[in-house]
């Protein structure tokens, strides 16, 4: 139909200039005479028009509406008509959407005709200015994004935290690279066409990281626990859970069941894997680690890629049963100096982060190993399994202390939690405590072990305040102790680095400096730590002139500068020699708890049996 009418006016075009003008140019004759020959306006807009040429003796000007209504344009049939220009022309004001079509204007004068036509299409419907939002996957390369399904001659694009770009044509803009950067709201201006001001819009731009979503529910008699891929293009391969307390851990497949653990989720092709624990037992209860096999296309081919994992902390579904406090036990690390130092801690949740702070305050926060000349780097399985640690290259005398290690929860917002971890740079062997509290006539044990791990020790030695020295290990056990006192400690091991020596009863000659020695695996030198066996008495004592009462340490100067006044030195050394007695370790049991003596001496042996704890980790 549109083409049968162009043919046809284009006919009667080249009739009427054949007649009457001679144009010189054949390209208005092609394009008829009307100007613009095609015009979009907007709903509500102005469309102008007008004849390319101006006759010298105009007479009239006809204008036809798409409609076929004729008239002249000195006499409109509304006030929407009007002239605009001296020459034949049109304004045609509030356009509607029934103004689509065709519209001529003949002008006369004398006797020549010129007529042209312009084409309006009415746009009547509004761009739209508000859009879904885009999600785009974070980490892709040459992304392209569709801001707008408008048609439009250009647009201008404000991202945010960066310039305005104006592209030319289809309002879409392609991305080198996705990153969390891009996200948040876009503006853009659209040059519409039909409408003079620009259309301004905004898009949300959502940038969804590949991540695990990981939870339980409680269903009744069972325990679900999942660990889910979202916004992924990988597959999954392999679906693992393993309760973190628990060596053995669970092959989760799709259908497969040992009547208490199944599958729990809508299939591996939708990226899920999830656990069901019928009938689920206090021990079900607590962390588990999921690990999720995954390979993805990479150059055309499928690889595997590295495991995902997460931690999932399942509280009990009701509560007040017998909940395990967190362990919150310090631990002690021997390292020998100019070694690597590793310090790690540990959390059953995930981590977005963690650091530490060094004994002198410096704050360190483990880094990625990129090159061997880094000082330090993390090392562990992952923060998504709740590990931390750093690897220093080489450790210092300066870096013994008490070092915090501080993480930084997942999925929530708030408070770290944290950690402490002694640090204790030592030669290659190294006493486990190096003061030990003794009292005659009872036992004590004098340990000794490699620094940096278990490390097999050659022979083991130590030597006594009295100048006596002991080769032992363990075929030296208590039956058969080495004058009848000394032993090597059951249930350690020279292999395994331990230089351990017993004492079944200590005697007076056994308090002062001992010494233990050894050859560390494939060392040259012997090594050796020295370790202080001090009285109860001794101690005690200090413990109560530091911690006494006052009444009483008054009561005593009182006493003794009596004694000093009346009877001379002679009175104050048996005075010392009767005090030890009336504080063994039975009186002072009896004295627990009423007095300041007492609570501190139970303070410090509160301490040394924590201290012989550590080495158990
Ligand atoms: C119109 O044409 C007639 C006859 O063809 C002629 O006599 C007359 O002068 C013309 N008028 C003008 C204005 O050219
Ligand atoms: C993942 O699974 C889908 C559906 O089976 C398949 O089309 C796609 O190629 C797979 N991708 C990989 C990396 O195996
Ligand atoms: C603390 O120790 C670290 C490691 O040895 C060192 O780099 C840092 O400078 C020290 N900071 C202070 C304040 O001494």
């Amino acid at each position: 139909m549109f083409s049968l009418r162009t043919v046809i006016n284009v006919a009667f075009l080249t009739c009427v200039t054949a007649v009457s003008l001679k144009f010189n140019d054949p390209l208005i004759a092609q394009e008829g005479l009307g100007w613009p020959q095609s015009l979009q306006v907007a709903a509500g807009h102005e469309a102008l028009m007008k004849l390319a040429v101006t006759l010298e003796n105009q007479e009239s000007c006809q204008v036809t509406t798409p409609g076929g209504v004729i008239f002249d344009i000195d006499s409109p049939p509304s006030n929407r008509f009007s002239r605009w220009e001296e020459t034949c022309s049109l304004k045609l004001k509030e356009v509607r959407e029934d103004d689509t079509g065709r519209w001529r204007l003949t002008a006369t004068g004398g006797n020549t005709t010129v007529m042209g036509w312009t084409e309006v299409h009415v746009i009547d419907h509004k761009p739209a200015t508000t859009a879904p939002p885009i999600i785009l996957q974070d980490g892709k390369s040459m992304v392209q994004i569709d801001l707008s399904t408008e048609y439009n001659s250009y647009c201008l694009v404000a991202k945010p935290f960066s310039d305005s770009a104006l592209v030319p044509g289809h309002c879409s803009v392609t991305l080198d690279k996705t990153t969390r950067a891009v996200q948040g709201t876009w503006y853009v201006l659209l040059g519409a066409p039909g409408r003079m001001a620009e259309v301004p819009m905004r898009r949300e731009v959502v940038v969804e990281a590949e991540r695990l979503d990981v939870g339980y529910i409680h269903d009744n008699n069972k325990l679900h626990l999942y660990c889910n891929i979202l916004h992924t293009e990988k597959n999954i391969t392999f679906c693992r859970f393993q309760r973190t307390s628990k060596l053995i851990g669970y092959h989760v497949v799709d259908g497969l069941s040992d009547g208490k653990h199944s599958y729990y989720g809508k299939g591996f092709l939708r990226k899920e894997c999830g656990i069901t624990i019928q009938n689920p037992i206090e021990d079900d209860y607590g962390s588990w680690r999921c690990t999720l096999g995954v390979n993805m296309w990479e150059d055309k081919v499928v690889k595997e890629q590295l495991p995902m994992q997460a931690l999932i902390s399942v509280a009990p579904k009701f509560r007040g049963s017998s909940r395990q406090p967190r362990d919150i036990e310090d631990t002690t690390i021997f390292v020998q100096e100019d070694s690597p130092l590793l310090v790690s801690c540990h959390a059953d949740f995930s981590l977005k982060y963690c650091w530490f702070q060094h004994p002198n305050g410096s704050q360190f926060t483990p880094v990625r190993l990129v090159n061997e000349d880094q000082p330090y780097w993390y090392t562990g399985e992952g923060l998504a399994v709740g590990q931390c640690g750093i690897t220093f290259k080489h450790v210092t005398k300066q870096d013994s202390g008490i070092w915090h290690c501080h993480m930084g929860p997942k999925r929530q917002a708030g408070i770290e939690t944290t950690d402490n971890i002694e640090v204790r740079v030592t030669g290659p062997l190294a006493a486990n405590k190096r003061e030990i509290q003794a009292r005659i006539g009872e036992s004590i044990t004098l340990f000794c072990h490699t620094a940096n791990g278990n490390r097999p020790l050659d022979y083991c030695r130590f030597l006594s305040p009295s100048f006596v020295g002991f080769n032992i290990d363990s075929s030296v056990t208590k039956a058969d102790a080495i004058l009848d006192r000394f032993y090597f400690t059951p249930g350690r091991n020279i292999t395994v680095g331990d230089c351990s020596l017993t004492i079944s009863s200590v005697r007076e000659d056994d308090i002062g400096n001992w010494t233990c020695a050894a050859i560390v695996n494939d060392d040259v030198m012997e090594s050796s730590d020295v370790i202080r066996v001090f009285t109860v008495t001794e101690s005690r004592y200090q413990a109560g002139v530091i911690g006494g009462s006052i009444g009483a340490a008054l009561l005593v100067l009182v006493l003794m500068g009596y004694v000093f006044y009346k009877r001379g030195s002679t009175i104050l050394s048996l005075f010392k020699r009767q005090n030890p007695p009336s504080l063994d370790g039975v009186s002072l049991q009896r004295m627990s708890g009423t007095t300041g003596v007492a609570s501190r001496c139970s303070h410090s042996s509160n301490e040394s049996e924590r201290d012989m704890g550590i080495r158990q980790n």
